[in-house]
């Protein structure tokens, strides 16, 4: 979603903008565009439709905007059409001239009553050129400025008390040289600083190379940036003192490392990032692996206590919910229900102090999910967040917080989060089962952490026979539709293969629970249609492969997805795909590699842009 990058320092601002922005790319844009100003001098502010390098080309690389201090934004349209005049940054001034502006920003999130705001403006006598509610904003803190005679932070003040939504914004004043003022509420802004530059940017990634050291800003506070140096401020206008946090992330994650794309990148980190996200809350205790929990504070008490869970997330998280459902309600005494984020905040709940929602998310900053912590804290539930990005909205607002460590992920479609999720999945069921006395038996628990243990090295081994794969994708990439079927846990991870598969490559496919298929979609299969059967679960696999024969014999393509040993599948299916061995619990971390892989190469083989999907962007921060 839209990238922000601002700097304030003696270095020509405009090349630094367009490079922080080129690292927010994957985040997904139409348009971009930079406000720079030279001096005391008037602002000057640059916008392309299109990618960077339309920006980068009418800029000479940035070399043509002089001075050293500047606003970036890419954005991703949510009011208005991708185009020149919507594009950030806005002015305040009546006509699209940057020459007359008082003020300049840009803005990510969404101004829910910019109506009523444009029309209150309009009653003032502005006029407005683009169809944003971002141009409303910028005019409506110009508004203020003026109206009451105010400094840039009271104006903001005054404009955040009056708008309903969301926004990270930034803003220039023209009387205000060599400064840049932030606002933040329910979307993701960051501060960096070093000797003498200050940075904002809306990921991390845009800023890396600069600094480490970072400031959050949180919700309706403000902050002044000028050279090397930030202050925050509240609501009140009052100065607020921040933390220092550093940023322990490689920079070097940041990049693509030798891959030809992010996402095959991410794919061959995940043995590292479920490996550290194992030894993160896996402990030795003598000759024993033992789930150490004491970080998150969940402790023995609140687990015993909790009455219900439910898991809420969006995507390939709430798919990841849908697994973690299987393997708790197997280990545990527990009922959990997994709700899409989008459909829970809107619902009523009848929610207990009792329960446990679990909100899963990589970014941390997914607004419905985010609302829907919001929700089940009023309500007074408790809640604990399964989140890769250290300090976001959703890690710092959750009652237990449970990192990932997938290291920074920046392909739109999710592979190593994913993984690293469906760890947590697993030791928060163990822990469960564990504290509330359903796995009883030491040498079974023991067992079962011993094969958590064995993920990772297994992971690699599927990634080395990753080249039948790439041909056998190649053979499918002109397929129209394609079918994921399974049952139980093969079907939560048919989800994911599925959506994978239609994000990335935009080739129609669908997950079906295998036993549904005959109530209604059975009838899309016609001659060739791919159907690939996911067969991890043992007590299930007869009734999946008969399901795949009843399309099988409808004219379906077969491809099965098994286990090693569970060769007699070959004399059912076209194509057969095996992973290692596993306790079955745990083996939807195997199944869904050649699925993302199968993803990948059908996207490659299509030439299609397999980090920055059409119309997806990387970090959902609008509902
Ligand atoms: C798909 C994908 C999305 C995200 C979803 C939630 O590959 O990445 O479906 O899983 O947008 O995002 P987070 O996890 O950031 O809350």
């Amino acid at each position: 979603m839209c990238g922000i990058v601002g700097y304030v320092g003696e270095k020509q601002a405009a090349p630094i903008l367009l490079d922080g922005l080129s690292k927010l790319e994957y985040r997904g844009y139409d348009s971009a565009g930079l406000a720079v100003r030279d001096g005391e001098k008037n602002f000057k502010v640059v916008k392309a439709k299109g990618r960077l390098k339309q920006l980068s080309e009418k800029t000479n690389d940035g070399n043509a905007l002089k001075g050293g201090c500047g606003i970036g934004h890419t954005r991703w349209a949510t009011h208005g059409e991708p185009s020149e005049i919507n594009a950030h940054p806005h002015i305040s001034s009546y006509t699209a001239s940057d020459a007359e502006a008082n003020v300049v920003g840009v803005h990510n999130g969404i101004i829910e009553n910019f109506q009523e705001l444009k029309a209150k403006l309009a009653r003032h006598d502005y006029e407005f050129y683009s169809q944003t509610d971002t141009e409303v904003l910028v005019k409506l803190v110009d508004y203020y400025y003026k109206k009451y005679n105010m400094g840039p932070i009271d104006a903001l003040a005054k404009t955040i008390v009056r708008v309903r939504g969301s926004y990270a914004l930034a803003v220039m004043f023209k009387d205000y040289p060599g400064e840049i003022y932030v606002a933040r509420k329910d979307s993701p802004m960051i501060i960096g600083v070093n000797e003498d530059e200050s940075y904002i940017a809306s990921d991390v990634p845009a800023i890396l190379k600069h600094t480490r050291n970072v400031y959050y800003i949180g919700n309706l506070e403000m902050a002044k940036l000028s050279a090397g140096a930030v202050t925050f401020f509240n609501l009140d206008g009052d100065e607020i003192t921040k933390d220092l946090v550093e940023i322990k992330w490689d920079a070097e994650a940041a990049e693509k490392g030798g891959y030809e794309h992010f996402m095959m990148k991410e794919i061959h980190e995940q043995p590292k990032a479920i490996m550290d996200t194992v030894n993160k809350y896996v402990k030795k205790d003598g000759d024993k692996n033992v789930i150490d929990l004491s970080e998150i504070g969940l402790t023995d008490d609140v687990i015993k206590d909790i009455s219900q869970v439910y898991i809420v997330a969006c995507g390939s998280a709430w798919h990841v919910g849908m697994v973690s459902q299987y393997v708790i309600e197997d280990l545990t005494d527990l009922q959990v229900r997994v709700e899409l984020a989008s459909e829970f905040r809107y619902r009523k709940k009848h929610l207990k102090p009792t329960d446990l929602v679990i909100i899963i998310s990589q970014s941390g900053e997914t607004a419905d999910s985010l609302a829907a912590l919001r929700e089940s804290k009023e309500l007074g539930t408790k809640t604990l967040a399964i989140v890769n990005v250290v300090g976001s909205s959703i890690a710092r607002e959750a009652d237990y917080v449970m990192y990932t460590l997938a290291g920074p992920e920046i392909a739109v479609a999710t592979t190593k989060a994913y993984s690293t999720q469906l760890i947590c999945g697993y030791l928060l069921a163990l822990k469960f089962g564990e504290v509330r006395g359903v796995i009883t038996d030491e040498e079974k628990l023991k067992y079962y952490v011993d094969e958590i243990m064995t993920i990772s090295d297994k992971v690699s081994k599927v990634l080395d026979d990753k080249e039948r794969l790439q041909w056998f994708a190649s053979k499918y990439a002109n397929a129209h539709d394609i079918f994921f079927i399974g049952r139980g846990l093969d079907y939560a991870i048919s989800l994911e293969g599925s959506l994978k598969m239609k994000e990335i490559s935009y080739i129609h496919s669908e997950a079906y629970a295998a036993g549904e298929l005959k109530h209604g979609t059975i009838s899309l299969i016609e001659d060739g249609t791919l159907v690939i059967g996911v067969l991890t679960q043992e007590d299930l696999y007869e009734k999946t492969v008969s399901n795949m024969l009843e399309c099988k014999s409808r004219g379906a393509y077969l491809m099965g997805l098994t286990t090693y040993g569970k060769y007699e599948i070959e004399d059912n299916v076209n194509f057969t795909v095996y992973v290692p061995n596993v306790d079955e619990h745990f083996a939807g971390s195997l199944a869904i590699i050649p699925l993302q892989l199968m993803a990948y190469y059908t996207t490659v083989s299509k030439g299609l842009d397999v980090d920055k999907p059409r119309n997806l962007a990387k970090s959902v921060t609008v509902e």
